[in-house]
């Protein structure tokens, strides 16, 4: 049995199900809405036209639909989108029908790999997998071209936050640990990881936004061709990157009317500023200094800016503080 969703200005038939998972005849996850809704944002913030996007692990086709109907015509030149599954395939074909579209996109449903690399260079390329994108990375950044964006989520949030530290070194050759701020050194793994696959090939894959949430990581990465900008970024390793311009633009783009995704966008404009690397959780700091009430987030934040230190709240948890005051001095504040 299906059922029809609206998701942005796609309309669509889904499987209709009890529980979201792999086994579903085609899949699609409401939740990753906000995923979709980003990507729309990042294309619309982006200032190059007449792209050729490739979605290589398509599932119902949803994103292709919202490329289609929601960017301005000029943006996209081409869509090839592609999945293994060929009942997804089915959903796919029937979507684009239900929503009138028969130019501009071509169907296939190979393995996503062999898809990639038996495509020309593609500008756009959305690596949306279940669980590790690491088997699509090499023929992702094979395919990529200069100047490019590959994005990339993860949704195997477990190895890279700590819960399965082994594993994140045999999948993302860094040891990961639990801990406050475990959401963002996972994604700070998982974006080296895409680097290093990238700099084999010498196209630097520079962070253009990035992001965790609910169960998945997500970045955006700029590819420039280039050994200096390779080596550049591997030495940046550990360090913080500057992500603010793009994320700005992309909160322009932003729908001020739907105000989840426009807050989460503004907070990663206001946290990007800030030149910290990792984040303090107020909650966590009460337990371990045993402090018996947990202060409220934005009075902290406004008692550290009054020190001349600079803060904001951050994407990752509600209970975070991004900023540059040492520990010491933020303790006091308590
Ligand atoms: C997380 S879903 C993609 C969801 C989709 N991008 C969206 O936004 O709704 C992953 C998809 O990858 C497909 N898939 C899994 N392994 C694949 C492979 N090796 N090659 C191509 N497609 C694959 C699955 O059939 C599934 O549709």
């Amino acid at each position: 049995m299906d059922q029809q969703i609206t998701e942005g200005k796609a309309i669509i038939s889904v499987p209709k199900t009890e529980k979201i998972s792999k086994a579903m005849p085609a899949f699609y996850n409401p939740v990753m809405k906000l995923n979709r809704d980003i990507s729309v944002l990042v294309l619309k913030a982006w200032s190059k036209n007449q792209l050729n996007i490739a979605l290589p692990l398509a599932g119902t086709g949803v994103r292709a639909i919202r490329f289609l109907k929601e960017l301005p015509k000029s943006k996209i030149r081409s869509i090839a989108v592609n999945d293994a599954n060929p009942t997804a395939i089915k959903y796919i074909r029937a979507n684009l029908k239900k929503n009138k579209i028969k130019r501009k996109i071509s169907i296939s449903n190979k393995d996503a790999s062999q898809f990639l690399l038996e495509n020309s260079a593609m500008d756009y390329i959305d690596i949306d997998p279940f669980g590790t994108p690491n088997p699509f990375l090499d023929s992702a950044v094979k395919r990529i071209t200069n100047e490019g964006i590959l994005a990339v989520t993860a949704t195997d949030t477990a190895p890279l936050c700590g819960t399965y530290p082994e594993a994140c070194l045999r999948k993302y050759w860094a040891v990961s640990k639990r801990s406050p701020i475990m959401h963002e050194t996972g994604l700070r793994i998982l974006i080296r990881k895409v680097q290093l696959i990238g700099a084999q090939y010498q196209k630097a894959l520079v962070p253009l936004y990035a992001y965790a949430k609910e169960h998945y990581f997500r970045a955006f990465f700029s590819c420039k061709k280039s050994k200096a900008e390779c080596q550049r970024l591997l030495q940046q390793h550990g360090m913080l990157n500057d992500i603010g311009p793009f994320a700005k633009k992309v909160t322009e783009k932003a729908d001020k009317k739907d105000k989840e995704t426009s807050k989460f966008t503004e907070t990663i404009v206001e946290e990007s500023s800030i030149q910290a690397v990792g984040f303090y959780d107020i909650h966590h700091l009460c337990k371990e200094y045993k402090f018996p009430q947990i202060p409220k987030r934005e009075a902290i934040i406004g008692k550290i800016r009054k020190k001349g230190y600079k803060a904001s709240p951050t994407h990752f948890t509600g209970e975070g503080i991004r900023s540059d005051i040492p520990l010491k001095e933020l303790l006091k504040l308590f």
